[in-house]
């Protein structure tokens, strides 16, 4: 222990003191935050990552060397406080703090540390850019708000160990340096030296590993993963995030909805004291996408999207028409009230359609006597009420409609509900409704690759009623696949695996794979199911998103530690980086032109 150090113990955290305390010495450690001196007061709020609490010094009163002391100290130092805790006069009591009743009068003071000029104050008000936020993240972690996130995120996994625990789950680790998995998105690599020209990947989840795990036995696994996927990021994606990873054998469907469904209650029960109904409805996709045009719907409110071809069809409007004759459809949703939206507001609207692929967005605002539309040339007073009747419009609603293939009429009339209700501020952030989408399609078509390829992966099992369809019929073939969605956020999704060779080999024909192929790229997995395989199934959260929804943060960034901007990159480290020719040689490895400079 260093010499600073000798005979200090700290006695409890800074946002331990209460009013049960009074009278009592403490010593405390931290950093010192705000410094006020009223006549011969000084007060120095005191903070650690629990709390902060205000230390006084009367210089009146005190020994001289902590006075001395005491004008030496800047933000961010470093201090060990020695002091009474005492009641504060009823005037000063801070209702904003939780320690806002009391006060340390301070007997003995040490300066541990001293710190430069910070870059920014250390408040959880401050608007501070993100860009030095992240440069300084131990900072900005020390600020309570940011911090507090991170102390949810090990609570949260401390509760799924334990729960998972009791259930009868093995927490078992996988690698890290692997060999690619079937996850679809693109895998970070990495260079072996003892084998030049061949890589590792970084796992984008350890799900072949967790199934050979079944295949050993190991019929409860678990395991809190780092997983890597080198995708565009968004406010609920990182290239590197965590997953609440899961495998079970002997199981079905409802066994694994069932266990996640408690633990779910039980997180948002320690954490937020909210009881959470379950079990959960359960929406198939098509229901999901025809309802809310997305596989993951905030059913928070209605606005749901109502198919209006039938209504429609045959019209002189060729755009809808056209839609109509390309196998496509013509849908709208009400926006309720927004009839006084301006024009502005309303073009704004066509442009978040646009940003899905919609050519367009017709509109129909609802008056007190008749309608005004963007349709009128092509349809009169009659179709326009029945398309209005569809949409239980009244006067001031504004009706969106869009007409396309399927697939980008749901993508954008999806987009455009959020949109408006973002607008309309009808979101409330503590009204928590959560849903399973179930009977995903198996496969989607690819048009990049011209076939099918397997929307969640190729070892999903196809519904037991759907396997005859699976080579005649594969754009209609459902998965026993499941998500847990809250709030418009996909938490987390899984499946039953396809265990009999059989079923596997018509799935591979399916999505085109030769066996060499399928050998080649997943032979290990294949193998090993050829030696008793159980049947089996299971689901990854990604434990990022849900720390985010319970702690209410915009973005997955807010609740990870050291986390990525953008463009991949740690604005902390600098990482990515350059390395040393020495290191490249030793990999075998030439740098292309990446058309930057020498230096
Ligand atoms: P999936 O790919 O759906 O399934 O991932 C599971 C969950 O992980 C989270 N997630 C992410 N979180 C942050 N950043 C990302 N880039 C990111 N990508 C995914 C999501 C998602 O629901 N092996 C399967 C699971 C299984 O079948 O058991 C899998 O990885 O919350
Ligand atoms: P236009 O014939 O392009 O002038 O379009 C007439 C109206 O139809 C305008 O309000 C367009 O925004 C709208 N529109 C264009 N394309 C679509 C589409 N794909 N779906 C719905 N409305 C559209």
């Amino acid at each position: 222990m260093s010499e600073l150090m000798q005979g200090l113990k700290r006695s409890c955290m800074c946002g331990e003191v209460n009013e049960n305390m009074i009278g009592n010495e403490v010593t405390l450690m931290g950093w010192v935050g705000r410094r006020r001196v009223l006549s011969h007061l000084t007060f120095l709020l005191l903070r650690d990552r629990t709390g902060i609490v205000q230390a006084v010094i009367d210089e009146s009163g005190a020994e001289s060397d902590i006075v001395e002391k005491e004008k030496s100290i800047r933000s961010e130092y470093v201090v060990a406080v020695r002091g009474i805790v005492q009641a504060r006069d009823e005037e000063n009591i801070n209702p904003a703090m939780k320690t806002g009743k009391v006060e340390i009068s301070v007997t003995e003071l040490r300066i541990l540390s001293e710190a430069d000029t910070i870059p920014f104050p250390i408040e959880e008000s401050v608007n501070v850019n993100t860009e030095l936020r992240l440069k300084y993240r131990y900072l900005d972690l020390r600020r309570p708000n940011v911090a507090s996130n991170i102390i949810t995120r090990h609570k949260v996994s401390q509760i799924v160990r334990q729960f998972l625990t009791e259930e009868g789950f093995l927490e078992i680790e996988t690698p890290m340096l692997t060999k690619s998995t079937p996850e679809g998105a693109r895998d970070y690599l990495v260079p072996s030296r003892v084998h030049p020209g061949n890589f590792y990947a970084l796992p984008q989840s350890p799900q072949l590993f967790k199934q050979l795990l079944m295949v050993s036995g190991f019929d409860k696994y678990f395991q809190i993963a780092k997983c890597f996927r080198d995708e565009d990021l968004r406010a609920d994606r990182q290239p590197e995030f965590t997953q609440i990873d899961m495998e079970l054998s002997f199981i079905d469907v409802d066994d694994v909805i069932d266990v996640n469904e408690r633990l779910i209650k039980k997180i948002f029960k320690e954490i937020k004291n909210i009881d959470i109904q379950t079990p959960f409805i359960r929406m198939p996709y098509k229901e999901a996408m025809e309802r809310f045009g997305s596989d993951k719907p905030d059913v928070r409110f209605s606005m749901e999207l109502k198919n209006i071809t039938e209504i429609v069809k045959g019209s002189d409007f060729k755009v809808f028409q056209d839609a109509i004759d390309g196998g496509g459809s013509v849908r709208a949703i009400n926006a309720k009230g927004c009839g006084s939206f301006p024009r502005k507001k309303i073009d704004a609207l066509v442009d978040v359609a646009k940003t899905y692929g919609a050519k367009g967005l017709a509109w129909i605002n609802v008056l007190d006597n008749g309608v005004k539309t963007t349709i009128s040339k092509f349809f009169d007073d009659e179709k326009l009420n029945e398309i209005v009747k569809a949409l239980d419009g009244e006067s001031g609603d504004l009706i969106l409609i869009c007409a396309d293939k399927d697939t980008i009429v749901f993508d954008a009339l999806g987009a455009l509900r959020l949109d408006i209700a973002k607008k309309l501020e009808i979101l409330d952030n503590n009204d928590f409704k959560f849903l399973w989408v179930t009977e995903f399609p198996l496969f989607e078509y690819s048009e990049e690759e011209n076939r099918f390829v397997a929307k969640h992966h190729p070892f999903t099992s196809p519904m037991d009623e759907d396997i005859d369809i699976l080579e005649s019929n594969p754009g209609e073939a459902r998965a026993k696949a499941y998500d847990m969605v809250l709030n418009g956020c996909e938490l987390g999704g899984g499946s039953i695996r396809i265990y009999r060779r059989d079923v596997q080999k018509i799935m591979f024909k399916a999505l085109g794979f030769s066996e060499e192929e399928a050998q080649k790229r997943f032979g290990f997995l294949l193998d090993a199911f050829k030696f008793g395989a159980p049947p089996h199934g299971g689901l990854a959260f990604g434990l990022d998103r849900i720390i985010m929804l319970l702690t209410g943060a915009e973005s997955i960034r807010d609740v990870i530690a050291f986390p990525k901007v953008k463009d991949a990159s740690c604005l902390l480290t600098e990482a990515p980086n350059i390395v040393d020719k020495t290191q490249l040689d030793e990999l075998a490895i030439d740098i292309k032109n990446v058309g930057k400079e020498e230096n």
